[in-house]
């Protein structure tokens, strides 16, 4: 006989699907049962193609990746029951250095594609009274780091919009929770590394603000996004789960 799945015949769309912790999502909701729509703005994505995953190419602040997805899920897979919103770019600069571009470039991408996403999707989720919304934000909603003006406020803006989200469509079965990760290994955090003076010294520092000692691997991230995708947490709604090695607790 074969195993059930808790995800089985549940259809997801997770962007920023060809990064660190997109592509651990993509893989874990496959092997929990689900049909994934995996979106980039990076072509790699292409690679993820399978079948139980399609994959949309494009750029997470245009209106129209969100329908493409949308429209993809429901050619291919004939529903759409999830939603994981984790593409984000992040600027290592305070606010003074912080040009008007960068700031409009970076809140783009790491709230108005969620935005689209969510208004992508919400229609399909209310008309079937379910749904779960995922939305990746991090400790820099939580708490102010330093040089991380524009990406701290856009994490922010995730938490809230989560929580605002959860009270409006609660009652029409559909639950939108969001993770906040501390540090994890992906090209992501290499990147932060690599833009400071002393990436050595800088890796030490993050891994000591951690309680637990160390930065976690994307898989540890997609399993606290494939528990509130799921029915294991039906009854939480506009929840903010920390997944940082204890990060914002002291
Ligand atoms: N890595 C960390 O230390 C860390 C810590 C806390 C929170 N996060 C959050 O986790 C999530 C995933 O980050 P990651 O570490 O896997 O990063 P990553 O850089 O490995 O992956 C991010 C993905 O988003 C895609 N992306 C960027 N801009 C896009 C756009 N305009 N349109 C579509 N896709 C776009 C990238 O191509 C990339 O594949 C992000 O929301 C990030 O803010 C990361």
């Amino acid at each position: 006989m074969s195993e059930v799945k808790p995800l089985d015949g549940r259809v997801a769309i997770v962007t920023g699907a060809a990064g660190g912790v997109g592509r651990a999502t993509v893989d874990l909701l496959t092997r929990r049962g689900a049909s994934v729509v995996a979106e980039d703005v990076d072509a790699a994505v292409a690679g993820l193609e399978g079948p139980k995953v399609a994959t949309v190419a494009g750029d997470v602040r245009r209106a129209e990746t969100a329908r493409k997805s949308v429209e993809t899920a429901l050619s291919r897979f004939g529903r759409l029951d999830i939603l994981v919103n984790n593409a984000a770019v992040i600027i290592t600069k305070d606010i003074l250095a912080t040009e008007e571009d960068e700031w409009n470039d970076l809140m783009a991408v790491n709230v108005t594609g969620v935005f689209h996403h969510c208004r992508a999707v919400l229609p399909h989720m209310i008309a079937q009274k379910r749904g779960s919304i995922v939305n990746v934000s991090s400790i820099s909603g939580l708490v102010g780091l330093p040089l991380q003006a524009a990406y701290c406020a856009s994490k922010g803006a995730i938490v809230q919009l989560t929580r605002q989200l959860a009270v409006d469509y609660a009652a029409s079965g559909v639950r939108v929770n969001s993770v906040a990760p501390g540090s994890i290994d992906t090209p992501f955090l290499a990147r932060y590394l690599e833009s400071q003076p002393d990436p050595a010294a800088a890796e030490r520092e993050i891994k000591a603000a951690h309680p637990m000692g160390r930065y976690c691997g994307p898989e540890e991230i997609a399993e606290p996004i494939a528990f509130l995708a799921s029915d294991a947490s039906s009854f939480i709604t506009g929840a903010i789960l920390s997944a940082d090695g204890g990060y914002v607790a002291r």
